[in-house]
């Protein structure tokens, strides 16, 4: 090919051979002798029909700037291709071998210093899978804990027929199955980066298993067709699942098996991790958190409606909850904290008669606020906030509790700040605040006012606060109106 033309990108030279070179560009004979002529003519139909050939095939990959393995040991750009290990990118053959070749080749890489003392920083190598569907039959795992700054991306991930139903397709914990403590670091791994994947467990076992990690991210993956967690965080922290989508069967909602969905979208086992703009549309439970610090936030859980024995997200840490769940979306899916202890749900969308039901262990309850939310239910009656105390230990220790400042439609409200207005005649005035107060019994502070008709002073004071229900007598039976504030929220 002439050096001019080699600088002119394909696509181009292409457009310039048809369109352009056949008629006016290509150099006349009478200003080259005739065997130059014969020879840039030969060039030229040579060039020609390689380019037809190249249009005819079927596409196929550019060529790869890494043709093979990155050499042991440079400090080159360090992308791994499974191609590059023999794996097949249709899904077809077993490529377990393949993938672990190149993730023990990225491991075992060349590394700079090192992020937290005991991982060994990889400098951003990547598993780089080039849209390629690989099947598995056992799960990616690390040959070695110790690394970090190491990205996986851009493919599908499935697990064959004999995965292990245990298993995850990837797998983050260590080989040897120590997972609490490696040589030289508490963690596993540090900076460990999943994204852009489709991650198809094929109802075998899971998708990711993050074990006693540091700072990994799951971005835009697709995670479907798991039988135990889509994701599993244990241990080690901040682990941030980000803009993902996942769910055991693929759905659209109203699906005619959601009765069966099984599964957990997301399982926190750990602290300080973080779920945002995620959407889980198929699974028993949606998330499910038993660590403290997590923050779940611009979530849709439509997983398994309440209904049908679904959970959106399940607080499991009775006593030390410390979550916040912030402007998401419970579409038919309620909210179940246990014994909450430091709870915040706040700007979220409770759709379909799905609530937030505070689930007593030992009857502790504090810090807890459930505060401008909108609720939009079916006229079940259902209460937006319920106490399910069906273990028989009721809420004894309640502190700083408030809900309130909730929009609601179709469902009944419930509240622990209320204010009446009770017009009376009579010597005894009372206003009954059980259609809406959420605990019984607890009124922690009252304010009221009265306003008699007529020229009358009548004396009065407040009798009773119990049972939810506050009781004014008064020296006269005048017309009067009765105007309460009372509150179940303030410190104790
Ligand atoms: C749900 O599971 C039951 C019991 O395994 C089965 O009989 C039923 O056909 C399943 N329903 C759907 C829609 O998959
Ligand atoms: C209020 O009660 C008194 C005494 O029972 C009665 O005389 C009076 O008519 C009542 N007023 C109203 C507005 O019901
Ligand atoms: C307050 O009212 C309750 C019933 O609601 C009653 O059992 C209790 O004795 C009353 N207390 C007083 C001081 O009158």
């Amino acid at each position: 090919m002439e050096p001019t033309q080699s600088l002119i990108p394909p696509l181009l030279s292409l457009f310039l051979f048809f369109n352009i070179y056949p008629s006016a560009q290509y150099p006349s004979p009478t200003t080259v002798s005739g065997d130059r002529h014969r020879e840039a003519l030969r060039r030229f139909e040579a060039l020609k029909a390689s380019r037809v050939r190249l249009s005819d095939s079927p596409p196929s990959p550019s060529p790869s700037p890494f043709p093979s393995p990155p050499p042991p040991g440079s400090n080159g750009p360090r992308v791994y291709l499974p191609t590059s290990y023999g794996a097949d990118p249709t899904g077809k053959l077993d490529s377990t071998d393949a993938l672990l070749a190149a993730i023990t080749d990225a491991t075992n890489g060349h590394s700079e210093g090192s992020l937290i003392a005991g991982i060994a920083n990889l400098g951003g190598a990547q598993l780089y899978l080039q849209g390629g569907n690989y099947l598995i039959s056992r799960p990616l795992r690390f040959p070695a804990a110790g690394v970090g700054n190491f990205v996986i991306h851009g493919g599908t991930i499935r697990a064959s027929d004999s995965f292990p139903p245990d298993g995850y397709l990837i797998d983050l914990s260590t080989t040897n199955g120590n997972d609490k403590t490696t040589p030289s670091s508490s963690y596993n791994y540090e900076f460990i980066t999943f994204r852009d994947l489709l991650l198809d467990s094929n109802y075998h076992g899971g998708g990711i298993s993050v074990i006693n990690s540091l700072r990994t991210g799951i971005d835009n993956c697709y995670i479907s067709h798991f039988t135990t967690n889509g994701i599993l965080v244990q241990a080690g922290h901040e682990t941030y699942v980000r803009n993902s989508f996942i769910g055991q069967r693929i759905t659209a909602g109203g699906d005619k098996g959601e009765r069966n969905f099984t599964g957990t979208g997301i399982n926190l086992q750990g602290n300080d991790n973080s779920i945002t703009d995620v959407v889980v549309f198929s699974a028993a439970i949606g998330i499910m958190v038993s660590g403290q610090a997590n923050i779940i936030s611009g979530v849709h859980c439509y997983n398994k409606a309440t209904g049908f024995g679904g959970t959106g997200i399940y607080l499991k840490l009775a006593g030390l909850t410390q979550t916040r769940v912030l402007n998401s979306y419970m579409d038919y899916t309620s909210i179940v904290a246990e014994d909450p202890v430091h709870l915040h749900i706040s700007g979220t969308f409770f759709l379909g008669d799905a609530n937030v039901v505070l689930k007593s262990v030992n009857g502790v309850v504090n810090g807890v606020n459930i505060v401008d939310n909108i609720f939009s239910g079916n006229n079940n009656g259902v209460e937006i906030v319920q106490l399910d105390q069906s273990n028989g230990n009721n809420f004894r220790k309640v502190d700083q509790v408030v809900v309130d400042r909730n929009a609601v439609v179709g469902m009944k409200l419930k509240s622990t700040v209320a204010k009446k207005i009770v017009e009376a005649n009579g010597t005894s005035l009372m206003a009954d605040f059980n259609d809406v107060l959420l605990f019984p019994n607890l009124i922690k502070h009252v304010q009221y006012s009265l306003s008699f008709e007529g020229d009358t002073f009548p004396s009065y004071v407040l009798r009773n606060v119990s049972d939810n229900r506050v009781v004014i007598q008064t020296s006269e039976a005048v017309p009067a109106n009765l105007y309460v504030t009372v509150d179940q929220s303030i410190y104790n």
